[in-house]
């Protein structure tokens, strides 16, 4: 990943895309969540009450008290007594990235880069003016076919290349024409990459354009064909729309993910403009980790398709070591092979809103797929799918939020993979239901000592209880919880008895004698349950 492409300013930008503030700070400053910031107490000046704020959204630190303030570099330096290289090397570290080779940025780099930039933009200008040619009738036929009115043409800069080498010849002097990826050289000379396609700009976060991706226009395959990486493209880390997008994503709190770049423009040119697109390829851990540092709450958009549902169980394997317990993040399909392109053109904005509304959480999607991938209905498949949702659920960052995902899934497992619900009960006379205390005390339990609700499985059962519900808020140890289920089930077994004995008295004052030995019996038993309740709780 990190390599001596790198110049430190680079470098330090993954570092700000990789790791959390909150993190990085937390590490060594307790930090408490209140409001949009994290607050603790201030490392730099002596305090006792918290002033010092730490804000995830904005990589920054600020103490009220003392006006200390910077990001996690400076944060680093300060708090370690570190020169800037040292405090690199130990985020780098936390971050697991190897160090770049320092290299200072060389004139000639540097020089090289702008003509790049310069080269691009000229060559989507000059795509831009052959869309309305004669050479380019067809492109724009089909253009606005597809739906881009001229207004959209203009603002995203949509083009054609033409199928002579237009490139080439008019920038054939140009030092650089071979590196930015629009020409190649053949034996015959240079030649254009990009022949009779639409031309969509590829722009970087400033808004520059730094590659290409055209469209066959005549159904030729591949169907799209992109820029190859240069010195100013990246394409594993570069995320399409997001130079339009940034501004509604903080808006809307959240970005839409989608899987083609039609998609995106149509998705921010009809009500979503919070919607961006990976580039040619699947989803990269580069592009969340770009995604992530402007917003952690991400929808995916997947189309319905077997491709869409392999690449929405991608992303989220992705997504889960950027998890924080703010995030919320959410996977939506579009269903019967359709893309949102056309969702909207069919259904319009309403039909693509109603998709994004019933986005599922990761929470269930995740769950959805332990439960798909594997036959749950066996053993084998039940400890497969348990190896994979611990394998996703190691990648979770912060131990509490890991530990709830835990007591989640095992609530679950209990619920729906165990099939104990109201099967094997014995029970011939009906209690009534548990009251709301006891059972969110037993949800408690089920969530944290998965072992106990497997070995009181059978009890349990007979209990009538949503396992789904809402836990007590309680710290029992496993012995207290065994101690609890245990006189649960005596103190159950003692209210049937009760129970029982009523109905046999209520025979034998209606003159049946023969019940007599039964009231008995049913005494002693009763006497028995009570001495072992009384002995489990040390009465
Ligand atoms: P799709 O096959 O879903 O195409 O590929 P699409 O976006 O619906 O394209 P239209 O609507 O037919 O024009 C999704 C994305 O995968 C990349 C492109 O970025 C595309 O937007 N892709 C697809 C390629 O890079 N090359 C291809 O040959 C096909
Ligand atoms: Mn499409």
């Amino acid at each position: 990943m990190a390599s001596g492409k790198y110049n430190y300013s680079n470098f330090t930008d993954e570092l700000r895309a990789r790791l959390s503030v909150v993190d990085v700070v937390g590490r060594v400053v307790p930090l408490t969540r209140k409001g949009q910031n994290y607050w603790g107490c201030c490392p730099f000046h002596n305090e006792k009450t918290p002033s010092f704020s730490v804000n995830e959204e904005k990589g920054f630190y600020h103490c009220f008290g003392c006006g200390e303030h910077g990001d996690i570099i400076s944060f680093t330096m300060k708090h370690n007594n570190m020169d800037f290289k040292a405090a690199i090397s130990e985020l780098a570290n936390q971050a697991g990235l190897k160090m770049p080779d320092y290299k200072p940025r060389d004139p000639r780099i540097v020089e090289r880069e702008e003509s790049l930039f310069d080269i691009c933009e000229r060559a989507a200008q000059t795509y831009a003016e052959k869309l309305f040619t004669d050479d380019g009738a067809h492109a724009l036929a089909y253009a606005r076919n597809r739906g881009f009115s001229d207004e959209l043409i203009k603002k995203y800069r949509i083009g054609y290349a033409p199928k002579n080498n237009i490139i080439a010849n008019k920038y054939a002097n140009s030092r650089h024409l071979i590196d930015s990826g629009l020409c190649r050289r053949s034996d015959y000379g240079m030649y254009d990459f990009f022949r009779d396609k639409l031309m969509f700009p590829i722009f970087n976060a400033n808004g520059k354009i730094v590659a290409f991706s055209g469209r066959s226009l005549d159904g030729s395959e591949p169907k799209y064909i992109n820029t190859t990486d240069t010195d100013i493209f990246h394409k594993r880390k570069t995320v399409f729309g997001l130079n339009f997008a940034r501004d509604a994503i903080h808006r809307a709190n959240r970005t839409i993910v989608v899987e083609g770049q039609i998609d995106a423009i149509k998705m921010q040119t009809n009500g979503f403009p919070e919607t961006v697109a990976p580039l040619g390829t699947a989803l990269t851990e580069d592009h969340i980790a770009l995604l992530c540092k402007s917003n952690r709450n991400i929808t995916f958009c997947f189309d319905g398709d077997g491709a869409g549902q392999k690449a929405a169980g991608r992303a989220c394997g992705i997504m889960m070591p950027f998890l924080r317990d703010t995030s919320d993040v959410r996977f939506a399909f579009v269903s019967g092979g359709k893309d949102p392109d056309e969702i909207l053109k069919t259904g319009g904005v309403d039909a693509m809103r109603k998709i994004i509304d019933d986005a599922m959480p990761l929470v269930d999607f995740l769950w959805e797929l332990a439960n798909k991938n594997f036959v749950v209905s066996t053993p084998g498949g039940r400890s497969q799918a348990e190896k994979f949702l611990k394998k996703e659920l190691e990648k979770i960052a912060d131990p509490d939020l890991k530990s709830e995902f835990e007591k989640e899934y095992n609530a679950r497992k209990f619920n729906s993979w165990h099939k104990w619900k109201k099967n094997n009960s014995a029970v011939n006379i009906a209690l009534p239901d548990v009251d709301a205390i006891t059972k969110g005390t037993l949800i408690y339990i089920v969530n944290n000592f998965p072992e106990l609700a497997e070995q009181y499985m059978e009890f349990l059962g007979t209990l009538n209880i949503d396992f789904d519900g809402v836990a007590a808020d309680l710290t029992f140890d496993k012995t207290a919880a065994e101690k609890y289920i245990v006189s649960l089930k005596i103190q159950r077994y003692l209210e049937k008895l009760n129970i029982q004995k009523r109905e046999l008295t209520a025979q034998l004052l209606g003159g049946d004698e023969s019940v007599r030995t039964q009231i008995c019996a049913v005494d002693s038993d009763i006497i028995s349950a009570q001495e072992k309740l009384d002995k489990l709780m040390n009465i």
